[in-house]
């Protein structure tokens, strides 16, 4: 496989990424996951602007344009040979000994980047997953794509091990977001999901849906509901990038609905896929 490493293309074998990275020192760092339909990239533009305001918003310059950074990404994606599977790109504060504040601003940023195939999750897609309530303890800037996710891996195994495929994160009952995907509830045909505030990441897969829910006159609501409120919801989903919109059949055990992927939510399955190829 053909990685993008310190602005060079390499073969995985043959990179080098020190031990004194920020990125594993501190997590010190941003990064993206872009979809690739059939050799296409999916919203690039939008995820690589997020890229570059997580950058910003964390005092990090990244020493590519995005239009270099959208041809890094296409470059991989060809000479990789990717159908349909995913980019990741990072970037960190690069290397210096370990020091907490910010090193010498001569340190450059490093900046890794690669292609693999990932069918999509037509398994979960389908049939939808159940999903598990799991405090939110995460600090309070989640709208930053930030390398620091140990928070959301804790949720996330807190929600494996209790056999479900993802955890609904809430701040004192309030429902926030997934530890790694975004959730909307459907109540009486109107769609629910939490305000893109500092409390959650404003995902792209969730800017796509609401886009679509509004062209097709349905109202939508970016306000917080409880986890109460979850429960009674007819419907609930959730989205990202590599999940899409999957349908949510259950919280803690309790069934949503008829505890079946509901007709609104295979709906905007086939609204969103028909928008790439
Ligand atoms: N996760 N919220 C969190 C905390 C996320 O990590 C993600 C994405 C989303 C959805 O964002 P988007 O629709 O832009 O993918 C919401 C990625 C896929 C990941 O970490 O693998």
């Amino acid at each position: 496989a053909i990685y993008f490493v310190d602005g060079q293309f390499t073969e995985k074998e043959n990179l080098k990424i020190s031990v004194e990275d920020r990125g594993y020192y501190f997590g010190d760092g941003v990064y993206e996951v872009i979809k690739v339909y059939e050799g296409e990239l999916f919203t690039a533009e939008e995820h690589l602007n997020r890229l570059v305001e997580s950058a910003m918003k964390i005092k990090l310059t990244i020493p590519f344009t995005q239009q270099q950074l959208f041809g890094i990404a296409k470059k991989l994606v060809q000479d990789n040979q990717i159908g349909t599977g995913h980019v990741y790109m990072q970037v960190t504060r690069g290397v210096a000994p370990r020091i907490h504040q910010f090193p010498d601003p001569t340190v450059a940023p490093v900046v890794i980047a690669y292609a693999v195939n990932n069918p999509r999750p037509e398994k979960a897609i389908g049939n939808g997953v159940p999903v598990k309530s799991v405090a939110d303890v995460r600090w309070l800037r989640c709208d930053i794509k930030s390398l620091n996710l140990l928070g959301n891996v804790l949720a996330k195994q807190e929600a494996f091990e209790a056999g479900c495929t993802e955890a609904v994160l809430h701040r004192d009952g309030v429902v926030t977001e997934g530890s790694s995907s975004n959730l909307f509830g459907v109540k009486d045909g109107k769609v629910y999901t939490h305000p893109a505030n500092n409390l959650i990441l404003n995902g792209i897969t969730r800017q796509v849906v609401l886009k679509l829910c509004r062209e097709q006159g349905i109202q939508v609501e970016e306000t917080p509901f409880t986890l109460d409120e979850a429960f009674a919801m007819d419907e609930f989903f959730l989205t990202s990038t590599t999940s899409e919109i999957t349908p949510i059949t259950s919280i803690d055990g309790r069934p949503i609905g008829t505890g079946k992927p509901g007709a609104f939510t295979v709906d905007l399955q086939k609204a969103f896929a028909t928008q790439f190829p």
